[in-house]
Formats: structure tokens, C-alpha cells, sequence
């Protein structure tokens, strides 16, 4: 099975227990809006790579890890759209949470999505009891304080930020937390595997600032110009458009080298090239095949 289709059937799983009656109707609809469809998975197509790099050895509880992963995302993006965050009307090519929910429900959405997925793996967890409590540890590290996305967003309310601890906070933790959490699910200790997901999560960071620089509210199904706005440090206000791109190529390049020995590697290494085209700007990879990139 494709690891979106066990992706998307694990988590409809999740939310639909989430769903049984008696439960508030509204709430339960907000829930299934919050999640599906979804955005790229990135996190959790990572983590199940890594699992099955390390030969998938318990695969019901790397889909759980997947999914607790997933939902911690979309919690994070429920609450980072609210009005006391960035305001955002629209996520994923549609009205955000609070817009076609109201804020109230929005904050109870995002709640329950963090709760879920603690749930899901303490029910994963009869399979595999330490590796279920060590899955939990990581995911909290690398969600609240004082390292992960609680602490990004917290970055944002200070006066001096310390930028490396505030993108590694906000966007890197849950990229380290799915390479380590696709490690553990399989039987593998996760610490040799936080460089790859920090390395990948800081491209990301990089390829996210070009995305909003460059591109428009249709195409990307969200506010643009969001980093300007805000007046946040980013990438491309310090590189500019082509040196942001060298910049993510180099950090990618940098991934791979630190893929740790597994029967996965090549396969792990080909997933990473990968996605340094599907982060590259789309007007960029056509003017490089052209032969005018930089010009
Ligand atoms: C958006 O993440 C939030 C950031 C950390 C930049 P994604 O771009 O992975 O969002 P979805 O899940 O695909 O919508
Ligand atoms: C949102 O970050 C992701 C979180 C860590 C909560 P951003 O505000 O930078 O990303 P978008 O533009 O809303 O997706
Ligand atoms: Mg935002």
C-alpha cells in the first residue's frame, strides 16, 4: 500500500473515533475539516520512509507514529491561522478553521487534534510499550517547550529572537521528530537520525520563505507575503530569490550526507533529491531548463 493511501486511511481511522455519538456535532464536523484533504504530508511520508528504511518492523505502530504526527501539524496550523496568531482566512485552498467555524471551535479543534494524538499512540502502544513511551517523548519534545512548536510561536511575542532557535523551534522540530518517530516505530534508537530531519526542516524553512515571496493566494491555497508582513527574518529578504535556492540546495546536499547506515539509504537519498525539485519554484525549474536559472 502507497504510504499516502495508509497515511489518509489512518487518520480518517483516528477522527472518526473521535466522532462517535454522543459528541457535538459541530466540533465533530471541524475536526474531519481540519485534516482532510490534506496538504503534502510531508512529515508523515518522511517518517514512514525512515520506518521503512529501517525495515518496517512494526507497521501499525509506524502509522499511528504518522498519524500522531500529522495531527500535531494540523493543530499547529488550526491555532497559527486564529486571529491572535497570523489571521489567516484561507489554509489548504479553503476558508481556515475559525473562518468556517468560528474561533471558539477553532481553538477546541486544535485542542483536540494534540490530544488525538497522544491517544493514538497510546492505543498503538499494546504492540509495543517502549516503543510507544519513547515515540510520546519525542513527539512532546519537539511540540511544546521549550524546544519545540510552542516555543517557535513563542519566539514570535519577543522582542529579540534568537533566529536559529526560533526556526528550528517552528518549522525543523517536527521534520526532526519524523525522521527519530520513523526510527523508533522501527525498533531503531532515534538520536542518529535528528540531523537528517533538521537538515530537511531547514530547507523546508528556506523553501517555505520562497513560496511566500513568490508565489500567489491561489496557487499556494493560503496568504502570501505573510514574512513581509509580519516583518520576519527570511531567506529570500536576506539571499534573494536565487541564493535562497542555492541555500536549500546546500542544506539538502547536506541531508544526504547524513543519512545514518540502514538497508534504506539509497532509497532514503533518492526521497531527499526528490524533494529538493518539488521545493525548487516551479518558474525556477523551468527557467534551469532552459539554461537562464540566476540569470
Ligand atoms: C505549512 O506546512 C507550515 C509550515 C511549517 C511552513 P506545510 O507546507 O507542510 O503544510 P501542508 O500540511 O502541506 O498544508
Ligand atoms: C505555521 O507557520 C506553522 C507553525 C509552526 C504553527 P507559518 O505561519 O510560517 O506558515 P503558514 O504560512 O501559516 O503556513
Ligand atoms: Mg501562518
Amino acid at each position: 500500500m502507497s504510504f499516502s493511501k495508509r497515511i489518509d486511511d489512518a487518520i480518517q481511522t483516528a477522527v472518526r473515533a473521535a466522532q462517535v455519538q454522543p459528541s457535538p456535532a459541530k466540533l465533530a464536523s471541524a475536526l474531519h475539516y481540519a485534516v482532510t484533504p490534506g496538504g503534502a504530508r510531508i512529515r508523515p511520508t518522511i517518517l514512514m520512509s525512515v520506518a521503512t528504511a529501517c525495515g518496517d518492523t512494526n507497521p501499525k505502530l509506524a502509522d499511528a507514529a504518522a498519524v500522531a504526527l500529522e495531527l500535531l501539524h494540523c493543530a499547529s496550523l488550526v491555532h497559527d491561522d486564529l486571529p491572535c496568531f497570523d489571521d489567516a482566512d484561507t489554509r489548504r485552498g479553503k476558508p481556515s478553521v475559525h473562518r468556517a467555524f468560528g474561533e471558539e471551535l477553532a481553538v477546541l479543534v486544535g485542542d483536540s487534534l494534540i490530544i488525538m494524538a497522544f491517544d493514538v499512540l497510546a492505543q498503538a502502544a499494546q504492540s509495543d510499550p517502549h516503543r510507544a513511551v519513547a515515540l510520546m517523548q519525542v513527539l512532546a519534545k519537539h511540540t511544546g517547550m521549550p524546544g519545540g512548536i510552542c516555543a517557535g510561536q513563542g519566539w514570535e511575542s519577543e522582542t529579540d529572537i534568537d533566529l536559529s532557535a526560533y526556526h528550528a523551534a517552528k518549522t525543523g522540530a517536527l521534520f526532526m521528530a519524523a525522521t527519530q518517530m520513523g526510527a523508533i516505530a522501527s525498533g531503531q534508537e532515534g538520536p542518529p537520525w535528528i540531523e537528517l530531519g533538521a537538515r530537511i526542516g531547514e530547507a523546508f524553512q528556506v523553501a517555505d520563505d520562497l513560496r511566500d515571496a513568490l508565489y500567489d493566494e491561489d496557487t499556494l491555497g493560503k496568504p502570501v507575503g505573510q514574512d513581509d508582513l509580519h516583518g520576519r527574518p527570511n531567506a529570500v529578504a536576506e539571499l534573494g530569490v536565487d541564493g535562497a535556492i542555492g541555500r536549500m540546495r546546500d542544506i539538502l546536499g547536506g541531508a544526504i550526507a547524513s543519512i545514518p547506515k540502514c538497508e534504506g539509504e539509497a532509497m532514503l537519498a533518492k526521497l531527499v533529491n526528490a524533494q529538493a525539485e518539488v521545493l525548487t519554484p516551479i518558474k525556477w525549474r523551468a527557467a534551469q531548463a532552459s539554461g537562464a536559472a540566476g540569470a
